[in-house]
């Protein structure tokens, strides 16, 4: 028996019976014929595919529409949301959406084959703010990629959008959606709705895919073809959407995505926004967890460096109980991490800042948007009386998995910052890591990089240097 999925597309119900593990991509050119909605790279690096997805489990009613890339998107993840494609935003005024309208009078489309995914994710940015900053528009630009008109008249475009028209985008009826969509047998798509439920399934089916945001697993279905089952998706887990103050600490559920986040992490670690809003692109954001990015132990993860500096901990849940784990012990080996069968990260738990703790985190890549790291650096450093009273000091990119350097963390604490202890943090560095030569960077670029990383941060905590665009 087929189970439908049911969701809300361009203002219309509708009702669909197809794989859970389709990508909404290949259902929107091929079933429901609406081909403005392209593909490019298949992997959620171009745009082309950007789509406009509202989700309607209630921790996110009242939010607005999120730009996502729809080559990873999957339809079992768009059980009760309500979607806009372009050819929704056309249909949202008499001559199109606003955006449509400046991008075609600025001449800011030439081939026009990434002009329906820009057009978009700037509808997106225009619902979400009215009056966005240039700054705003480069960031909802950052993952859409142009190649031969050039962004100067794209952004020209979304200014004028933004100042002649009322953008807000027509309200949806976004829904909670059913607990399991799918073909049975074939393939089945769960939507637990408790942290009892979820385990419960992760219980009964070890084997099935435990699927979040699906920015890194979906790439095995829209590039390798890859066909899942079973899917268990953390999307409606009520507890896992917890992001709230408590002990002192940030608690970010497991289900929390990087965009839900980041207004916590401005007001809590500037420098650590700074990185995040480098992570991905807006589309990977709204889609991608925090703890989709620490259970896959990627040495190279931009969260786990800055999440280690700032001394986190993980609470792990499976059927018999909950553990806490520091996040520091969490990665084992390569892509290995302390996660049981049956377990879930259920929270990430951060300490809030300390007086006079500074913390900086330090993202060098190829380039500066929609980039992994090569190396990230990142500093957790307490000052007291002009001494350093405690210092947590952690790394991406320098090793087989996210570490801290703690040889730099005793060179320097108990210490005054100078060139002295400068030196002896660098010299450290130098030491205690044997990274790998990659297509990134070789050993000695990372080692030199890595130990440059502590001239910036002195600079940085004495107020030698303003934000600079490369870092
Ligand atoms: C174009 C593009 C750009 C990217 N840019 C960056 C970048 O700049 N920096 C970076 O670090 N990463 C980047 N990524 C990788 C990815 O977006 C992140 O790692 C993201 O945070 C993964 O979260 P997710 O929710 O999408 O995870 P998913 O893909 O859904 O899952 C990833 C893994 O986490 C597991 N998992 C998910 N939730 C839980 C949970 N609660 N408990 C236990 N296990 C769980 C899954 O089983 C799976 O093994 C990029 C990816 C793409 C496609
Ligand atoms: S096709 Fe390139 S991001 Fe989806
Ligand atoms: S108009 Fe041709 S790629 Fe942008």
């Amino acid at each position: 028996m087929n189970t439908s999925i049911d969701f809300v597309l361009n203002g219309q119900p509708v009702s669909t019976r197809c794989r859970p593990d389709t990508t909404v991509l290949e259902w929107l050119r091929g079933d429901a014929l609406l081909r403005g909605t392209k593909e490019g790279c298949a992997e959620g690096d171009c745009g082309a595919c950007s789509v406009l997805l509202k989700q309607g489990m209630p921790s996110k009613q009242g939010a607005r529409y999120q730009a996502a890339n729809s080559c990873i998107l999957l339809m079992g993840q768009i059980e009760g949301a309500a979607l806009l494609t372009v050819e929704g935003l056309a249909q949202s005024a008499p001559d199109g959406h606003s955006i449509q309208q400046h991008m075609a009078e600025n001449g800011s489309s030439q081939c026009g084959f990434c002009t329906p995914g820009i057009v978009t994710s700037l509808a997106g940015v225009l619902d979400q703010n009215g009056s966005p900053e240039e700054s705003d528009i480069h960031d909802a630009l950052a993952g859409n990629l142009c190649r031969c008109t050039g962004y100067r008249p794209i952004v020209e475009a979304a200014v004028s959008a933004a100042q002649s028209a009322n953008n807000q985008l027509p309200e949806a009826d976004a829904d909670i959606g059913k607990d399991l969509v799918g073909v049975q047998e074939e393939s089945v798509f769960h939507l637990p709705k408790t942290l009892a439920e979820l385990l419960e399934l992760k219980n009964k089916y070890p084997d099935a895919v435990l699927l979040a945001g699906g920015t890194d697993l979906s790439l095995d279905v829209a590039h390798a073809r890859a066909r899942w089952e079973r899917v268990i998706c953390t999307r409606d887990v009520e507890e896992l959407q917890i992001l709230q103050i408590s002990d002192d600490k940030l608690i970010v559920g497991g289900a929390v995505s990087w965009q839900a986040a980041l207004p916590h992490l401005e007001t809590y670690w500037p420098s650590f926004a700074t990185l995040v809003r480098r992570f991905g692109s807006t589309q990977i954001r709204s889609m991608g967890t925090l703890a989709g990015n620490l259970a896959t132990a990627s040495p190279i993860g931009d969260g786990a460096p800055s999440l280690i500096a700032l001394n986190t901990n993980l609470t792990l849940a499976s059927k018999t109980g909950k553990r806490e784990v520091p996040l520091d012990e969490f990665f084992t080996y390569y892509r290995k991490c302390d996660l049981l069968a049956g377990e879930v990260i259920e929270a990430i738990n951060i300490p809030l800042p300390k007086m006079d703790q500074e913390f900086r985190a330090y993202k060098i890549s190829k380039r500066y948007d929609q980039d992994i790291s090569t190396v990230c650096g990142t500093f957790s450093v307490t000052l007291e009386n002009g001494l350093v009273s405690d210092a947590r000091i952690a790394f991406g990119g320098m090793a087989a998995t996210p570490v801290r350097c703690k040889q730099a963390e005793d060179a320097i604490v108990g210490l005054e910052i100078n060139e002295i202890t400068l030196t002896a943090a660098k010299a450290a560095i130098e030491t205690s890591f044997k990274p790998m030569s990659d297509m990134r960077g070789t050993a000695d670029y990372r080692l030199l990089v890595a130990s440059n990383l502590v001239d910036r941060l002195f600079a940085d905590l004495s107020g030698d240097v303003v934000e600079v665009m490369a870092l």
